[in-house]
């Protein structure tokens, strides 16, 4: 298959370039760099010993898109360029907005002017919101999110519906991640957070790596068996994998098709620290904060379609992640920058 990757080189793309590479496709990469260092070209070469193209574009460069698109008989699509920051989409909307949403639509009228009708959107667990019954189904109506990065997922989605709608031989594909977390095992790539991390397992690790003084833990008074907040998180290799096997079931096969990309069970915060500090092993030491605004007590989902119809599970265990992680971040202190 020929793949277009917009987003590769950042945290989930390059992950899934390895893994598509890997199986054998064929792949090329749009992505500005907004988020993102070109070191990663490198080091999906190293690790995969393959090569594939790179573009310097911004997705809602419609001419510069449409030039890389024209060149190939793409089959299909990963759409992950976007921006990502709750805390900045709060302060800069319409920025999110334009990039993500306006993003979008530009990427899909230059996919519809040459023919690419398979696409794979990145969306999010946050299009579910509180949630109403756990665990998450795909069946569960999308809820209010909390933030303007949350509601650009949803409208993003909708938008693709309605494409679809209106021309059934669309292959739309969203795909709800959980929390992605963790590295590839050869340490090369991994999450690279610009300033201090807002997402737990990077700021844990960056304590654990003495970048950090503590971590605080937003909020021990939920009602979870701890009192702390509880993700379904997914190590990042197998998020991967859930692309290459959504892709090689449904390109070309028309439909707006939902899963749920998560391992099916839910993690504290203070179980996932104890786990990184097994991984590390170090103490991490921690402070009880108040609760963070926007957040949710406890979210995981059922998996159970991605497994049925995808042939699709995660397998890797809380303590491959944390494994995973510790060792990008021992031999990449500082990203790719070190
Ligand atoms: P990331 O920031 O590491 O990767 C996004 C990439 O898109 C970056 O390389 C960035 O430079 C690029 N980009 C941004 N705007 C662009 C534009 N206008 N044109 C071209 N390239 C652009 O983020 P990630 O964690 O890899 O997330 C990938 C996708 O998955 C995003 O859409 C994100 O919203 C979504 N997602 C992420 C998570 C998570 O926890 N990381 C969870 C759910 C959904
Ligand atoms: C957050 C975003 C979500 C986004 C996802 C991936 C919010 C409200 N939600 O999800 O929209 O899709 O990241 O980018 O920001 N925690 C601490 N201390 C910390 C950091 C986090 O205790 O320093 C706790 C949180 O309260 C939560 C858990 O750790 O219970 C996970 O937090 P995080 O990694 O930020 O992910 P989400 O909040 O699930």
């Amino acid at each position: 298959m020929r793949v277009l990757v917009t987003g590769g080189t950042g945290y989930i793309g390059s992950h899934t370039v390895v893994e598509l590479l890997t199986a054998g496709h064929e792949v090329t990469i749009v992505d500005n760099l907004a988020n993102s260092s070109p070191i990663v070209v490198d080091r999906i070469s190293a690790i995969t010993g393959s090569s594939f193209d790179f573009h310097s574009i911004d997705v809602r460069d419609e001419a510069g898109l449409d030039d890389v698109v024209a060149t190939a008989a793409y089959d299909a699509v990963l759409h992950f360029a976007g921006l990502k920051s709750v805390a900045e989409s709060v302060e800069r909307p319409l920025e999110y907005f334009d990039n993500n949403v306006t993003g979008t639509i530009t990427l899909c009228r230059v996919l519809a002017r040459r023919g690419v009708r398979t696409i794979v959107f990145s969306s999010s667990a946050t299009v579910y919101g509180d949630p109403p019954s756990l665990p998450l189904t795909e069946a569960t109506p999308p809820g209010a999110p909390t933030n303007p990065y949350g509601r650009t997922k949803l409208v993003i989605e909708d938008i693709l519906t309605d494409l679809q709608r209106a021309d059934r031989r669309w292959s739309v594909i969203l795909l709800r991640y959980f929390n992605p977390v963790g590295a590839h095992e050869s340490g090369l790539v991994g999450e690279d957070p610009k300033g201090t991390p807002n997402n737990l397992m990077p700021y844990l690790a960056q304590v654990a790596v003495g970048k950090l003084d503590r971590l605080t833990i937003h909020g021990d008074d939920y009602a979870t068996p701890d009192g702390t907040g509880v993700r379904d998180y997914i190590h990042v290799v197998d998020l991967a994998a859930g692309h290459v096997a959504a892709l090689e079931k449904l390109v070309g096969v028309p439909g707006a098709h939902v899963y749920n990309l998560g391992t099916g069970s839910g993690t504290s915060v203070r179980e996932l620290v104890a786990a990184f500090e097994t991984a590390a092993g170090r103490t991490i030491p921690t402070v009880v904060g108040p609760r963070r605004p926007g957040d949710v007590a406890a979210n995981w989902c059922d998996a159970s379609k991605a497994a049925a119809e995808l042939g699709w599970v995660a397998t890797r265990t809380t303590a491959d992640m944390c494994r995973d992680m510790w060792r990008w971040q021992t031999q990449n202190p500082d990203g790719y920058e070190t």
